[in-house]
């Protein structure tokens, strides 16, 4: 079971998270499951755009800090870089639907999506530092080039979660909508970027995103480099314990 819903409907391909029970918390499998739908819509000529969202209520609490004790990442070809990569070199518009929480890579993910449709009740959230662990998904590099040096610190160092109105302030979020309206805000957005010309908007994505993509795969590997090391740490396996025993 991949906890990974992924659905057509005309040009729009949608992937949901779906692991509600365990707040979308992101496994091994999970991330497989988006990676490999990622690398087929990116081929599929029928996929004009991809919707990324999570369950009612819960984006995802990011990595499954049980799955990541167990099996661990070990390098560049592990399951969660894949995906980080597979979003980096993405050639078509994702349009991300974001409610509640969204911590850790369900907030460094939204650096790479197109477009950002969060709720007032969204939760984001890099803890990295306080699990002992460092910033991933290319935030160390993308989050002070949107939100300035200062604000990035704030929240790759300190940890605490931020509503949607930061998040928009700073440039991660483009629209804030009730609840009850995400998906279908969510789903015009992506039929627009699915309604212009394929060829005209892939070239468009690829002169705003390209420049930098070779820095980009440097800062994954780095970032991904000291992260496993960091996982085997005394801190992180402190905030790990503390986690689970709900201290
Ligand atoms: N990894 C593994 N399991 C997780 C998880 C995670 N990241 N986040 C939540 N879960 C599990 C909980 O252990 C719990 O399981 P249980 O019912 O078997 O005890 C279940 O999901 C529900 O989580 P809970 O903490 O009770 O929900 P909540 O609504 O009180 O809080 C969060 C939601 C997201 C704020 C909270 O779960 C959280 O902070 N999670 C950890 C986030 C994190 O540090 N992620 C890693 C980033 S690198």
């Amino acid at each position: 079971m991949s906890h990974v819903a992924v659905t057509r409907e005309a040009a729009r391909l949608t992937l949901a998270l779906a692991r509600p029970e365990k707040k979308n918390a992101l496994t091994n499998a999970m991330y497989t499951a988006l990676h490999e739908a990622l690398e087929a819509a990116a081929e599929d000529a029928a996929v004009g755009v991809v919707v990324l969202t999570g369950a009612p209520g819960v984006f995802t609490a990011g990595n499954d800090l049980g799955d990541f004790m167990a099996n661990p990442p070990s390098g560049e070809n592990s399951p969660v870089f894949r995906l980080l990569r597979a979003l980096v070199n993405f050639p078509k518009p994702i349009v991300a639907a974001v409610d509640g929480p969204a911590v850790g890579i369900g907030t460094t993910a939204l650096l790479h999506c197109d477009f950002v449709v969060a709720t007032p009740t969204t939760r984001f959230q890099m803890p990295f530092v306080k699990l002992g662990l460092v910033p991933e998904g290319g935030s160390s590099l993308l989050l002070p080039q949107l939100a300035g040096l200062q604000r990035a610190s704030e929240h790759l160092l300190l940890g605490e979660p931020f509503d949607a109105t930061e998040a928009k302030a700073m440039g991660l979020v483009n629209r804030i909508v009730p609840a009850d309206e995400l998906l279908t805000t969510a789903n015009h957005f992506a039929d627009a970027f699915a309604a212009r010309p394929r060829e005209a908007i892939r070239l468009a994505k690829a002169l705003l995103r390209d420049r930098q993509r070779a820095e980009l795969l440097e800062t994954l590997g780095k970032e991904g480099a000291v992260f496993v090391e960091r996982l085997s740490s005394p801190e992180a396996h402190a905030a790990f314990a503390a986690f689970f025993a709900k201290k």
